[in-house]
């Protein structure tokens, strides 16, 4: 409920100037760091999808696995990683993606989903989209679906959720920042 919400986004430390001059930096790791706002905020995320028959969450290294994981645990469905290069043992999709300066790349086990999976992404934060857009391609290339893509935190003015509407994902978040 809102009063929950409200604490949630209370919880949120913002820095101003980082990592870089003029950016407003919104620090997810003070809401972890708060047990009742990491536990509001893992079962406000679930509750969504409760009986959604979710069979598996997907997050994003690092922060996506704090959250995702968490949430699946919930739901009672598998988690999986999508990695940075190198880190998984098993055959992987993979599938590059910009930052802001230059490109970097996520992998999945490629065994990890099937046709049968209705899968829920789950990120920290989005702000351009480029990681959630990387992850819903490779799971979509497994032949799995994309059920919908939930969020502590959206900055909708990082394009990110439009990224999102033009895949055809459904997006949720808890909080919002502009
Ligand atoms: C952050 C955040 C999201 C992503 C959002 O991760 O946790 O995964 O950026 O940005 P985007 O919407 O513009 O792609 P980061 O790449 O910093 O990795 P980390 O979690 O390992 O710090
Ligand atoms: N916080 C955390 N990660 C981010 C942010 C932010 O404000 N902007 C882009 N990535």
């Amino acid at each position: 409920e809102q009063a929950n919400l409200d604490y949630i986004r209370s919880s949120i430390k913002t820095i101003p100037n980082y990592p870089k001059e003029g950016i407003m930096f919104r620090d997810v790791t003070s809401l972890i760091e708060d047990g009742k706002a990491f536990a509001m905020s893992v079962n406000a995320l679930a509750a969504q999808y409760k009986d959604k028959h979710i069979t598996k969450v997907v997050g994003a290294e690092a922060r996506g696995f704090i959250f995702g994981a968490a949430v699946a645990n919930v739901l009672g469905a598998g988690f999986v990683l999508a990695r940075k290069p190198n880190k998984l043992p098993r055959e992987t999709v993979r599938q590059s993606y910009q930052l802001e300066y230059g490109e970097d790349e996520l992998h999945i086990h490629k065994d990890a989903l099937t046709a049968d999976d209705h899968v829920l992404m789950i990120d920290d934060l989005i702000a351009t989209g480029g990681t959630m857009e990387a992850a819903v391609k490779m799971v979509r290339s497994l032949g799995a679906k994309v059920e919908d893509a939930a969020f502590v935190i959206s900055l909708p003015d990082l394009g990110g959720l439009a990224k999102l509407q033009a895949l055809d994902v459904q997006a949720y978040s808890l909080v919002s920042f502009n």
